[in-house]
C-alpha cells in the first residue's frame, strides 16, 4: 500500500495512479511531476507504481505529493523506477492489474511508456478499465504522435558523440562507426546523424548493401575525404554482413531479442577496415543515449504531455493518450497509437543523404 510520508493536507478527490515502463529516457520524470502537479490541483491525492506494471501487480506504490515531486524536473531516468513486465504473461499477475482499481479504489491509471507499455494500457481500456497513456520511448516510434519523451535528449547525445568523433576521426583519417539504439525504426541514427553530420547512416527502414557502403566510402576518399562517419541503428539490415548469431532466448518479456548481441557495429567497421583498407573503429553509444538530465524540448514536451494526461482522467476520456501533431498536443486512442511501430520519415533520410 502506498506510504503517506509524502502526502499533503486533506484530498477528498480521486485517487489516481501513474507508471513508468519499458526503457527509461530523460524526460519522465518531468512527466510525473506534471501529473501529479495538475492531479493536485484538480484535488486528487496521486499515487505512483514502482518499476511500472511489476509495482501494480505487487501493490508496490508510493504517494505523489507536493515534496516528492519537487526537484525532479531536471533529472533523468525515473523516480518510480521501470521494468519491462508484460502482466499479460499470466492470467494471475493480469487479474491482479484488473482488480487494482477496485482494491486500492483508484479511479484513474496513467501509463506512461512506449508501444509496449501503452499495448498493456489498450488492452486495459479496451476492458472498460480506467486507463489512459501517455507516449514516451527515445526511438520515437509510436504512432500518433511527432515526438516522444526522450527522443530529442536521445538525439542530442548523439549529436554530441559525433561532434566528438569527428575531430579524433579527421586526425587518423579513420571510418568511424557509430552503432546507435533503434529496435524498428531509425529515428535515432537519421535525426542524431543528421545533426551530426554523418557521412553514411544505415537504418532499419532502407534495406542497405554492404558492398555499396564500402564502394560509397572509397569514393569519398578518392574525392579528397580522409575520414568518414557512419551512424547505424542496432535494428538495421545490412546484406552481406555477418552478425553474431543473436541468441534467440535473450529476450524481454515482449519478446524482443537483445540486439547489442548482433554487434552490428563491430560487424561493420571490420569488413570496412578488410575491404576497405581504411582503419576503422566503432562506438556503441548504448544507454548514454538515455542517461542524463532532459534536454529544453523534452521538459516542456514532457509537462505538456504530463498536464494533458490529466485533464483527459479528469474528461474520463479513457484509452486516448496525449500526443504532439505539429505545434498542438492533440488526444489519439491507443487503437491508433499500439497499432505498430512508426516509422522513419524517408523525406528526412533524404535530407541527410544530401551530405554523404
Ligand atoms: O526501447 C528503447 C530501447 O532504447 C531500444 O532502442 C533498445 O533496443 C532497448 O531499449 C535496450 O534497452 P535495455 O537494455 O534496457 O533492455
Amino acid at each position: 500500500m502506498a506510504d503517506q510520508e509524502n502526502s499533503q493536507g486533506e484530498c477528498d478527490g480521486a485517487t489516481v495512479g501513474i507508471l513508468t515502463g519499458g526503457g527509461d529516457c530523460p524526460g519522465l520524470n518531468a512527466a510525473i511531476r506534471a501529473v501529479a502537479r495538475r492531479g493536485m490541483m484538480y484535488g486528487w491525492r496521486v499515487i505512483g507504481f514502482r518499476n511500472g506494471w511489476a509495482g501494480v501487480v505487487e501493490r508496490n506504490c508510493i504517494d505523489l505529493g507536493w515534496r516528492s515531486v519537487s526537484g525532479i524536473l531536471q533529472q533523468g531516468g525515473t523516480m518510480l523506477g521501470t521494468s519491462r513486465t508484460d502482466p499479460r504473461k499470466s492470467d494471475e499477475s493480469f487479474d491482479k492489474v484488473r482488480s487494482v482499481f477496485d482494491e486500492l479504489g483508484l479511479e484513474a491509471l496513467v501509463a506512461i511508456g512506449g508501444d509496449d507499455t501503452l499495448s498493456v494500457a489498450h488492452a486495459l481500456a479496451k476492458e472498460g478499465k480506467p486507463v489512459v497513456g501517455l507516449p514516451k520511448t527515445m526511438d520515437n516510434d509510436v504512432q500518433g504522435t511527432d515526438y516522444c519523451i526522450g527522443f530529442d535528449s536521445a538525439v542530442t547525445r548523439v549529436m554530441e558523440a559525433l561532434d566528438y568523433l569527428h575531430t579524433t576521426a579527421a586526425s587518423h583519417h579513420r571510418a568511424m562507426v557509430v552503432e546507435v539504439m533503434g529496435r524498428h525504426a531509425g529515428w535515432v541514427a537519421a535525426i542524431g546523424g543528421l545533426a551530426g553530420g554523418a557521412d553514411f547512416i544505415i537504418v532499419p527502414e532502407t534495406r542497405m548493401c554492404r558492398s555499396n557502403l564500402i564502394a560509397h566510402l572509397e569514393r569519398r576518399q578518392e574525392a579528397g575525404r580522409s575520414f568518414s562517419i557512419i551512424v547505424v541503428a542496432e535494428g538495421a539490415i545490412v546484406d552481406g554482413l555477418e552478425l553474431i548469431e543473436p541468441d534467440l532466448d535473450a529476450r524481454d518479456e515482449f519478446g524482443h531479442q537483445l540486439l547489442g548481441t548482433k554487434q552490428i557495429g563491430q560487424r561493420l567497421a571490420e569488413a570496412i577496415e578488410r575491404e576497405s583498407g581504411m582503419e576503422s573503429r566503432v562506438t556503441v553509444l548504448g544507454h548514454v543515449q538515455r542517461g542524463g538530465p532532459p534536454s529544453v524540448f523534452d521538459r516542456v514536451l514532457a509537462t505538456r504531455l504530463g498536464v494533458s494526461a490529466a485533464d483527459m482522467v479528469r474528461d474520463k476520456q479513457w484509452g486516448f493518450m496525449p500526443a504532439l501533431q505539429g505545434s498542438q498536443i492533440v488526444r489519439v486512442s491507443l487503437d491508433e497509437a499500439t497499432a505498430g511501430n512508426r516509422k522513419l520519415d524517408l523525406d528526412l533520410y533524404e535530407v541527410a543523404e544530401i551530405f554523404f
